[in-house]
């Protein structure tokens, strides 16, 4: 027999103000705006008696419902169904699929919601698993999540994983039980209802056309930009967000400056900024003229400029100390001020800097030359060539790589977004300081992280690039 069991999410707490009046804290006090307890007034026996069954076991919909009104009568019975719809939109109530008295899935609301009501799966209605649904194991359980949804299901055992893999294709609960054995139609309806209102389904209309494909807008989302939105942002997640400086304690943050690379060193020209404040282009010179130059001079860059280029962009202009250890200033904005983002300079034509692969050291302000194969190197360059539409080889290429612990030690849930935002600080401030310098600069959109990686020999998940920026010297008019 199948049914579907109500039961409060486990980290809702009953607090009893008095005799009749309940206060129904919600867990989704930390990072949701729409957070509130709730306060039940006049609390009837059988609909106290009905809560604390929600907060131990739970209960059919109909069993908490005769419960009331054998233990309040009738009149009682609006009450129940205007508070249990309130508990589901407040996100407080876990639906269970029993199967033969088992657990088969579990569907636990991620936050408040309007959507959250069971809706009705008919026995012979196709449908496919939501192209944006996912399967991971999560402290020893199965869980189907997915970035359309303000909710998460537990499988609880291998039917809820046969039935996902049922539903690659479209198919209708009484499909599916003439196929698979051991579950029964009745609880396969009632496993996509809960599916189907946790939006993990695909409804497939006539000639098994996926309605997720017919919306324009969804259909030009990707399911890893989706869920990377979905999980960077606060709203239709409860995962903390923000400092938590969840490894303090268990791993040791890497240090604010990388240490130097190699010994192998240039030391770069330092600009005389005291002199700049006065003199430079005006500031709205500057940001009217800045535009992308995919064409060079023939003359190279010079080493004086690269190395005022690097001074006025990214050096460390102040090293302080906080609670959570040291931090630097320096020339762009960055979250928390981790300054994560590390700065390699691929040389292709410099005047008075030989060609390769260099290491920026922002403290010393000095290139480290590192000891890469030069067909590591080229491809590199000929990434970013590729990427102008072939405008013209680069002069010079620097790669953005981010030490990610150096962000995730402190920040949960956004980290990576913070690295990527970091990025755009850095381009914009170097596109203003080249155009001030009158050198050509370019953004470029995507580089290969893992050749970056073998060429500089860092560890990708430890170190890779988020991020690539072309410089030379400017073209005639
Ligand atoms: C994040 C980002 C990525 C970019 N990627 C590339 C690229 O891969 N190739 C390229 O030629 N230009 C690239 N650009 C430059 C843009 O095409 C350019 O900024 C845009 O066309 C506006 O022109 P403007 O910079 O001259 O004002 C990129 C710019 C940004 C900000």
């Amino acid at each position: 027999m199948a049914n579907c069991v109500l039961s409060f999410n486990k980290d809702v707490s009953l607090i009893e103000e008095a005799t009749d009046q309940v206060v129904v804290q919600s867990p989704f006090g930390r990072n949701n705006s729409s957070y509130h307890n709730l306060t039940v007034e006049q609390v009837s026996p059988g609909f106290l008696a009905v809560m604390s069954i929600l907060a131990a076991k739970g209960a059919t919909e109909e069993d908490l419902s005769n419960l009331v009104l054998q233990t309040d009568g009738v009149s009682q019975l609006p009450n129940f169904y205007y508070y249990l719809q309130k508990f589901t939109n407040l996100g407080l109530i876990c639906h269970t699929v029993l199967d033969d008295g088992l657990p088969l899935a579990i569907r636990i609301p991620l936050s408040p919601a309007d959507n959250l009501e069971l809706l009705e799966a008919a026995i012979d209605q196709k449908f496919m698993l939501s192209r944006f649904a996912y399967c991971h194991q999560d402290r020893g359980q199965l869980i189907l999540e997915s970035p359309l949804s303000q909710a998460k299901i537990i499988l609880t055992n291998w039917k809820g994983a046969a039935l996902i893999a049922e539903l690659a294709k479209p198919q209708s609960a009484s499909e599916i039980s003439s196929q698979l054995s051991g579950i029964s139609a009745e609880s396969i309806q009632l496993f996509f209802s809960l599916l189907l209102s946790a939006n993990m389904l695909d409804k497939t209309p006539e000639g098994d056309k996926s309605q997720e494909v017919e919306s324009d807008t969804l259909a030009q989302w990707e399911f890893h930009d989706l869920l990377f939105h979905a999980r960077s942002r606060r709203g239709r997640h409860n995962n903390s967000v923000g400092k938590t400086f969840r490894f303090l304690g268990q791993i040791e943050q890497p240090p604010i400056v990388k240490p130097k690379m190699s010994d192998d060193i240039i030391e770069l020209y330092r600009p005389d900024i005291e002199r700049l404040k006065a003199e430079d282009c005006p500031f709205t010179r500057v940001l009217e003229e800045r535009k992308s130059v995919r064409h060079y001079h023939d003359e190279p860059i010079t080493d004086r400029q690269l190395g005022e280029f690097l001074y006025r962009s990214a050096r460390v202009k102040r090293i302080f100390t906080t609670n959570s250890g040291e931090l630097t200033n320096r020339p762009y904005p960055n979250g928390g001020s981790r300054y994560e983002l590390e700065l390699y300079v691929v040389v292709n034509t410099c005047d008075r800097i030989p060609s390769g692969l260099y290491h920026y050291d922002p403290q010393d302000h000095q290139l480290c030359r590192l000891k890469a194969q030069s067909h590591h190197i080229a491809p590199l360059l000929e990434e970013a060539y590729l990427a102008t539409g072939k405008a013209s080889r680069p002069q010079i290429l620097i790669i953005l790589a981010a030490r990610f612990p150096r962000v995730a030690w402190v920040y949960e849930s956004i980290a990576y977004s913070l690295i990527l935002k970091g990025v755009g600080c850095l381009q914009q401030t170097m596109y203003l300081v080249a155009t001030a310098m009158n050198l050509a600069p370019c953004a470029i959109g995507c580089g290969n992280a893992d050749l970056f990686a073998t060429a500089v020999g860092t560890d990708y998940y430890a170190e890779s690039s988020v991020g690539e920026f072309i410089l030379g010297s400017q073209p005639s008019p």
